[in-house]
């Protein structure tokens, strides 16, 4: 029997915790997004809400008053704690000193940080004053960052002494940019400057009460800078309601119940972070371990082993470094872990069965997309997994699979992913200044993932691949155009086309096609010029692995680069049609 038939079938009755979803189909049936609304949000009495009222003071107002929300383990292994009181106070602080700063409802306010407990604290403090709070990896380099300060504005970036050279070198650039607020955490030198502000003296100078503000529905709360195949990434406006996806998901999902230790391990620069180590969690009152260190094995499982984690979400990538590792989990004790997950790219089925192996448990897969604001088609505690398959449409929302006219096909058939629109609580509001790629999103009802999947007979659902030119490196979604722009900056080149290049580990790599300008010796030392320019000035993760020189990129006639020629070629697999290909 082949892998895709074999099914891991679920027995209730062995779990040492009932599933807060126990029965999908019931659930499915049964569900409305009012009834959620009403068991999980807390509004105010004139109808408005706030995600940070939800995350944190509404706990502060029970019994998980001085409960732990967040272990925090710094990169030298320090140890921190912060009670939700501890947060209610911080977040009030920081709201005050946005005040203090003149930001205004509505402003746009960017976090550039490490993943250190400030994250939050600035996170909360922006959406608590009725700022929108921008989010980063801390990888980005200048390119990155002022496409994405500048197209939002940004009034206020908060970053530390370490990461602000890059903020410093590019603010020329940013007329909106008004104050950089400063972390001391890990800083040696001290940048001064009328503009520049120290979070630690604002701090002690703001009260720990603040009057939260109070949003409607739709109003933004945090944004998020995506790729897509044109174009620089665009800003991805999300609205305070989608607290509830986000709590709805977290509950039947990921399983969070009152006792767990919750750990995400997305950084807040992907979306990931934000609604899954972030808001979901939080929403649902829960304590969660945070880690500032890298990535490896033998630290993941320590931090496992030492916290007692019982709810683990991860990726893909991090998974197959895992089981390609020669460090054997068994020589920890994971048996803290209840369930564990994936998201972000094909999770295979070899690492659900390797997980099943290593820990006794399996990866449950869940896809999702930046602009759902929460996971919508996913595996469950309850259900049986396929592996393989990304499981099926979470209770509220309605999937199909659609041809590109937008008519349903039936189970077995490939096409086009989608949502039924109405149906996703926490769907992007607008694409930030661009209402044209907004509506590009959707044809008539149905909102359009860009993904190629399929529906076996049975409602699970199937990942085949982008119908675009996307890349998922090692989880991290990349445009193409943004790492051939950040090449064609470098003096020797001329043009560059830019393609996801399938990997054992990474799932995809940046692979790069360039041609040089006359007279440039294309050697192996200018491949890593190149490779280093890319990780210098747009992001350490966004640069190519592979570089081939080529004489001619095929383009249409019209100019544009055919990327899935080059890709077609790189694999060995036939071209398909070219009629609009210029001579090549
Ligand atoms: C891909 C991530 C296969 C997909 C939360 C999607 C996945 C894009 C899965 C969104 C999965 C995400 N299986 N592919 N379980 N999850 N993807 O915006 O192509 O970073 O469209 O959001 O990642 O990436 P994004």
């Amino acid at each position: 029997m082949s892998d895709k038939a074999k099914v891991i079938q679920k027995d209730l009755k062995k779990f040492s915790v009932t599933p807060n979803l126990s029965d999908y189909d019931k659930t499915y049936k049964d569900f409305t997004w009012e009834n959620v609304e009403k068991e999980e949000i807390e509004f105010f009495e004139d109808g408005t809400l706030n995600i940070a009222y939800n995350c944190i003071d509404r706990h502060v107002k029970t019994d998980k008053k001085d409960k732990k929300a967040l272990l925090f383990e710094g990169a030298n292994g320090e140890k921190e704690q912060y009670t939700f009181s501890d947060l209610k106070a911080l977040t009030d602080k920081f709201a005050n000193v946005l005040v203090s700063q003149s930001v205004k409802k509505g402003d746009r306010v960017f976090i550039f940080l490490p993943s250190i407990p400030e994250r939050y604290v600035v996170f909360f403090g922006i959406l608590k004053m009725g700022a929108v709070a921008g989010t980063m990896f801390s990888a980005f380099q200048e390119m990155a960052l002022v496409d994405r300060l500048s197209d939002s504005g940004a009034k206020v970036v908060i970053t530390n002494a370490a990461l602000y050279p890059r903020i410093k070198k590019i603010w020329k650039d940013l007329p909106g940019l008004e104050k950089v607020i400063i972390i001391e955490r890990g800083s040696e030198e001290q940048p001064v400057g009328e503009k520049i502000v120290y979070y630690k003296d604002e701090m002690d100078k703001a009260k720990s009460d603040f009057e939260i503000s109070h949003m409607e529905k739709d109003d933004y709360s945090y944004m998020l800078y995506t790729s897509g195949t044109t174009g620089k990434p665009k800003g991805v406006m999300h609205a305070h309601y989608d607290i509830l996806q986000a709590i709805v998901t977290t509950k039947y999902v990921l399983d969070v119940q009152v006792n767990d230790i919750y750990w995400c391990t997305a950084d807040i620069g992907w979306v990931t972070g934000v609604v899954y180590a972030t808001l979901g969690p939080w929403g649902l009152g829960v304590t969660q371990v945070m880690s500032e260190g890298r990535f490896s094995p033998e630290s993941w499982y320590k931090l496992i082993q030492d916290y007692k984690v019982t709810l683990w979400y991860t990726a893909p990538t991090a998974i197959r470094m895992l089981m390609g590792s020669s460090v054997d989990p068994r020589d920890f004790d994971l048996s803290s872990l209840r369930q564990i997950y994936s998201v972000g790219e094909p999770l295979n089925p070899e690492a659900i069965w390797w997980g099943l192996d290593a820990y006794g448990l399996p990866f449950h897969d869940t896809w999702w997309q930046t602009e759902l604001g929460g996971i919508s088609i996913t595996n469950y505690p309850a259900l049986d997994i396929r592996p393989g398959s990304m499981g099926k449409p979470l209770p509220g929302i309605k999937a199909a699979i659609i041809d590109d006219e937008g008519k349903e096909l039936g189970d077995g058939k490939e096409g086009n992913l989608a949502l039924l629109a109405s149906t996703i609580s926490s769907l992007m509001k607008t694409i930030w200044r661009n209402e044209k790629k907004f509506n590009s999103y959707f044809i008539e009802k149905w909102y359009i993932s860009g993904d190629k999947a399929m529906r076996d007979k049975d409602g699970y659902y199937w990942f085949i691949g982008r119908a675009d030119d996307v890349i998922k490196t090692s989880g991290e979604r990349v445009g193409p155009f943004e790492v051939e722009s950040s090449l064609v900056e470098h003096p020797s080149v001329i043009e560059a086309g830019v393609i996801g290049k399938p990997d054992e580990v990474r799932g995809e790599i940046i692979k790069a096609f360039v041609v040089t300008k006359p007279g440039i010796e294309q050697t192996e030392e200018l491949k890593e010029e190149l490779k280093v320019y890319v990780k210098k000035h747009l992001a350490g993760h966004a640069y190519p692995r592979e570089i081939d020189f080529i004489d001619k990129l095929p383009k249409t006639r019209s100019g544009k680069i055919m990327r899935r020629v080059l890709k077609a070629k790189e694999l060995g697999l036939p071209v398909g049609d070219t009629s609009t290909l210029e001579d090549y």
